[in-house]
């Protein structure tokens, strides 16, 4: 799949593409490609935003800027879903990860200071996706942590079988995941279930799934 982010720091993204998954996938089952508004903005001097009508404090993102810089990117071929960041849109969860995975292409659109003006994501986008109920400064770790979930998706990306029965998968009934352990057995008087010691596969995986249902209601 192609997904293209659109923000004014587009050095944020170093970082996560030398990490795995997403290094993994780069090049192959994804490509990425960064745009910066300012590289396509009509304006003089750089400039993406302005001050909101009717007043108040922050920089809104232009709507002229950022329809420049999608036309720029896709002229008449546009991404399939593209996406405006924002604490307003619908809450990303597994379910959204998997149907975007699923798409061709992506485009991944995000502000900063006070947001988007309203027109961009009524007009220009298909979805407005929320990573929570809460603000941040920037659209840059929410496109982060949407680029590292879609990665996780995409072939290869993970060891074989490591991706199937993680916390909101189909195998595990979209509940959450069992309780790991690893050694030493015992520290500090904190025990391992003896269950997990007892090299029986099929009890072990009952109690997996018992423990998933579990903690899936609680
Ligand atoms: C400070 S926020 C703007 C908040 C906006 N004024 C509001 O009250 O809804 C700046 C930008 O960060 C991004 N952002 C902040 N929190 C986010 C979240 N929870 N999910 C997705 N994007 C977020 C968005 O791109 C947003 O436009």
């Amino acid at each position: 799949m192609r997904v293209d982010v659109f923000t004014q720091v587009p050095h944020a993204f170093g970082w996560l593409t030398e990490q795995k998954p997403l290094a993994t996938v780069l090049g192959t089952e994804l490509e990425l490609r960064l745009f910066n508004y300012r590289d396509t903005t009509p304006l003089r001097a750089g400039q993406v935003d302005d001050a909101p009508y009717g007043g108040g404090a922050g920089m809104v993102l232009r709507v002229d800027v950022v329809a420049a810089a999608l036309d720029a990117a896709y002229g008449d071929d546009p991404a399939a879903r593209v996406i405006a960041l924002t604490p307003q849109g619908r809450q990303l969860d597994q379910d959204l990860v998997e149907e975007l995975a699923g798409e061709p292409s992506l485009a991944i659109l995000s502000s900063r200071f006070e947001g988007f003006d309203t027109r961009i994501v009524d007009n220009l986008c298909t979805d407005a996706v929320s990573i929570g109920p809460y603000v941040l400064s920037g659209g840059e770790l929410p496109a982060m942590v949407l680029l590292d979930a879609l990665a996780r998706r995409l072939p290869g990306a993970l060891a074989a079988g490591s991706g199937e029965h993680e916390s909101f998968s189909a195998a595990l009934g979209g509940g959450i995941e069992y309780p790991h352990y690893t050694r030493p057995a015992e520290f500090r008087g904190f025990g391992v279930p003896d269950v997990l010691l007892s090299g029986n596969h099929a009890r072990i995986e009952e109690w997996r799934a018992e423990q998933s249902r579990v903690r899936s209601i609680a």
